[in-house]
């Protein structure tokens, strides 16, 4: 069969975490059937602030290794008022995160990409002032993830904005999650805005089809089902986010008066049209 199948570790953790990992495996599912060229399987992890208040872990000793036998690691959120920050941060993502880093700047030198350096005051400034002037920010994770969460709130919501920490070497599964944290406020009640679940998605998408594409490259295949198809698959999937927002269905944070369930099967109905 011309089918390609990925292996997809999901870890919804905490909060609204697991609402919208819920929709972002909806759509993912949509997604393949519609296009029947690759398939993704799903195994759960259940590593969260409520296991780790009964086990006293967030990951086992060996969940790095457990995580490099997968193709992706789709992620929710994790975090929760009854556990410290640094806790959960440390017992979680940032082990994932530190492994899924490399120089950066240097591997732009000489391609016409022009550099700056700031302070991270000076940027929220800057970002405010002339958001404009930046098309990528290179900073620590710390930083990073403070500096995001303005990016998302500038351009309308922290629900909207995606994101990706990749291994440009392809050795270890690339991690996919939308920016925001676990909601507590919200979660339960079904209302969490899903897309930027499902922009990470098709980030997702749009990343293993690049390594299929490559290794069918490799291989002399350039013809046929499978080639080329998931970057059209996440262009779909993109376009369905905007179509669905242009229609005006959208959760509360966007001022509108949908539930993610809505959302998101909005969002599965639009990709059946498209596809
Ligand atoms: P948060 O991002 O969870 O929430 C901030 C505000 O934005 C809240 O009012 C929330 O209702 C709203 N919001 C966030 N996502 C939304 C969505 N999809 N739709 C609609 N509204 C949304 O940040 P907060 O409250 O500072 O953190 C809560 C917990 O999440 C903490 O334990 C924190 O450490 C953790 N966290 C985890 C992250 C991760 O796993 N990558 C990132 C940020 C926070």
């Amino acid at each position: 069969s011309t089918t390609r199948l990925f292996k997809v570790a999901s870890i919804p953790g905490d909060g609204i975490g697991t609402e919208i990992t819920a929709a972002a495996v909806q759509v993912l599912t949509q997604l393949a059937k519609a296009y029947g060229t690759f398939e993704f399987v799903f195994t759960e992890f259940d590593w969260s602030s409520k296991n780790y208040e009964t086990r006293g872990w967030y990951m086992p000793d060996d969940g790095i290794q457990q995580l490099q036998r997968f193709d992706a690691i789709y992620f929710g959120a994790v975090g929760w008022p009854s556990v410290p920050d640094h806790i959960s941060l440390w017992g979680l993502i940032l082990p994932i995160r530190k492994a899924v880093f490399e120089e950066v700047k240097r591997e732009y030198e000489g391609s016409g990409v022009v550099t700056d350096k700031m302070l991270v005051d000076a940027m929220t400034v800057r970002m405010v002032n002339k958001p404009q002037s930046l098309d990528t920010i290179v900073a620590t994770n710390l930083h990073a993830d403070i500096l995001s969460d303005l990016a998302a709130a500038l351009a309308g919501s922290i629900g909207i904005a995606p994101s990706a920490n990749l291994d440009p070497t392809r050795r270890f599964p690339s991690m996919f999650e939308p920016i925001h944290g676990s909601a507590p406020d919200i979660a339960g009640k079904g209302v969490a805005n899903p897309l930027g679940a499902l922009w990470s998605a098709a980030e997702m998408v749009r990343w293993l089809g690049g390594a299929d594409e490559t290794a069918q490259a490799a291989e002399g295949v350039t013809k046929g089902p499978g080639v080329g198809r998931m970057a059209e698959a996440a262009d779909v999937l993109m376009k369905a986010l905007e179509n669905v927002t242009a229609n005006g269905v959208a959760t509360r944070d966007l001022g509108g008066k949908n539930i993610t369930k809505e959302v998101t099967d909005a969002v599965c109905a639009e990709i059946e049209k498209l596809v």
